[in-house]
């Protein structure tokens, strides 16, 4: 039976998944490397770790998984998204690559809405608004603030395509991973060229787009040594993180919608049309799905608020799980348990580092509201994850409101592993919820890609039906959901009426 590689070029390392045919895991292995953050609010890596980290991984993952380098059918990459790096004429990297996380182009957004013609118009030509972490107003960024560097560069990859680079010697990219650069027309599935006009860019700079299960190019005679593999093996296009793990999940039909919640959170709702939100609170990306699209939403600290939470608050919780050789969040959660639904009117809002949907507000602020004598650990913990999930249903909602149908929603990442996490996802959509057999995310959608793109199934579509099933189901209870529903919308009130104040709050900042 062929076997498949996923490499999924993550943020805070690489992993290599090898897949069966059927979808069986053989073998997984992982490796890291640093993010710099030269100033504040800066994020950068360098792709030369990327690639090492790419080798490693892959070499690590075909031994254990005891196959011969010649059984692998086909590669398939993802990875982060909307990063960007730069290459010269000799394909050499011009400075590190501005990270997706990156919020140093406040300007450069406003620059590309004032240049497309407003907001609506830009919504209109790429689906979406401006946001600080997109790839274009980073090259906008080069180009005033490092004109040099600008002016030598003659290649604009995404993280995974800078991989890609170094497997087939291609400039390629998929249409789900470039609809993040601000420069996709996402209904065409092509570059937009009127708005590369606007903005006075060289479209010679961008790679060639693919659906994401087709081949765009071979493993070079040099790749093949450098991982331990054959020369010639095919890699497919592939997908952004947030597709491809979309993929891994099986949402790939209308209806089914995924609810991740990992260190952010993701609500992705797979759509047989190109829906656009005219507010542009969620984003608008072409699937790795031929011909279809996607509607995301994404919670910038979801389950990164209860990480704060365990890094700052839990350290008796954390020296209690080293002793008993437990997680610390399974410990943490069960605390949480101990406070009543709603938590006597305690609220958390998670924005700790801005927020995108709903409200695109890098200035948003975490923050605990409605504190009283009676309120103890318990209710602070539950607050956390109420407050994360409450974020979450924000982005269901808009789902809802641009009429996307939603038929089941898969849950997946920690938020779907704990069962008092999902319980609470149930209670707080008032919906039910589903889990699945598969749960590694994106490499594992990157290695469905190949297979589809070596023709062992006919579509991608074809091959999640094979490899992945339903497991197990969460249904809202009727109490929680009643309670849920009263306390939602004060959560929604909260951000509005504080916005002016987390102005005032950034403005200050800055000032002293
Ligand atoms: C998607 C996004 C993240 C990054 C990093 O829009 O910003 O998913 O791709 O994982």
């Amino acid at each position: 039976m062929a076997v498949f590689l996923g490499i999924d070029v993550g943020t805070s390392g690489t992993k290599t998944l090898v897949v069966q045919e059927d979808g069986a895991i053989l073998a997984s292995a992982s490796a890291e490397y640093p993010l710099s953050s030269p100033k504040p609010g800066w994020s950068e890596q360098n792709p030369a770790d990327w690639w090492e980290a790419v080798q490693n991984s892959v070499r690590k993952a075909v031994k254990s998984a005891k196959i011969k380098p010649a059984d692998v059918g086909a590669i398939g990459l993802t990875g982060q998204m909307h990063g960007s790096v730069f290459l010269d004429k000799q394909n050499q990297v011009i400075r590190p690559a501005i990270l997706w996380n990156d919020q140093r182009t406040a300007e450069e957004c406003a620059e590309i809405e004032k240049r497309a013609g407003g907001r609506s118009k830009l919504i209109e030509l790429v689906a979406n608004p401006a946001l600080t972490g997109f790839t274009a107003p980073k090259v906008l960024w080069l180009r005033k603030n490092e004109p040099k560097n600008y002016d030598r560069t003659a290649h604009l990859l995404l993280p995974k395509d800078y991989v890609r680079f170094c497997l087939t010697g291609e400039f390629a990219t998929d249409v789900s991973d470039a609809s993040g650069t601000l420069l996709l027309d996402v209904r065409k599935r092509q570059w937009c060229k009127p708005l590369l006009e606007k903005l006075d860019l060289k479209a010679g700079i961008l790679p060639t787009v693919f659906e994401s299960e087709e081949v765009t190019g071979k493993l070079t005679d040099a790749a093949a040594k450098a991982l331990g593999l054959a020369k010639g093996i095919p890699v497919v296009a592939g997908g952004g993180d947030q597709a491809a793990g979309a993929v891994g999940n099986g949402v790939v039909k209308r209806g089914i919608i995924s609810a991740t919640l990992g260190t952010s959170g993701v609500v992705f709702a797979h759509s047989d049309e190109v829906q656009i939100d005219p507010q542009g609170r969620v984003h608008t990306f072409c699937h790795a799905v031929r011909d279809k699209w996607h509607v995301m939403g994404v919670v910038l600290s979801a389950g990164g608020s209860l990480q704060w939470y365990r890094n700052q608050l839990a350290e008796a919780e954390v020296t209690a799980a080293k002793r008993l050789k437990t997680d610390p969040y399974s410990l943490i959660t069960e605390q949480a348990s101990e406070a009543p639904t709603g938590c006597e009117g305690l609220f958390f809002l998670p924005y700790l580092t801005g927020e995108r949907t709903p409200h695109a507000d890098p200035n948003a602020r975490g923050a605990w509201i409605g504190l009283s004598l009676r309120h103890g650990r318990a209710h602070l913990i539950r607050s956390v994850m109420e407050g994360a999930t409450y974020a979450m249903r924000d982005c269901l909602e808009i789902v809802n409101e641009l009429k996307i149908p939603i038929r089941e929603i898969r849950v997946s990442g920690g938020g779907a592993r704990s069962e008092f996490w999902r319980q609470m996802q149930a209670d707080i959509y008032g919906r039910r919820v589903m889990t699945i057999n598969a749960s590694e995310g994106p490499a594992y959608g990157a290695a469905l890609l190949a297979a589809a793109g070596a023709g062992a199934y006919k579509s991608v579509v074809e091959a999640c039906s094979a490899a992945i099933s339903l497991t197990g189901s969460t249904d809202p209870l009727a109490e929680a959901k009643r309670v849920y529903g009263k306390s939602y919308p004060v959560f929604q009130r909260l951000y509005r009426t504080l916005k002016p104040d987390f102005e005032e709050i950034a403005r200050l900042v800055k000032e002293i």
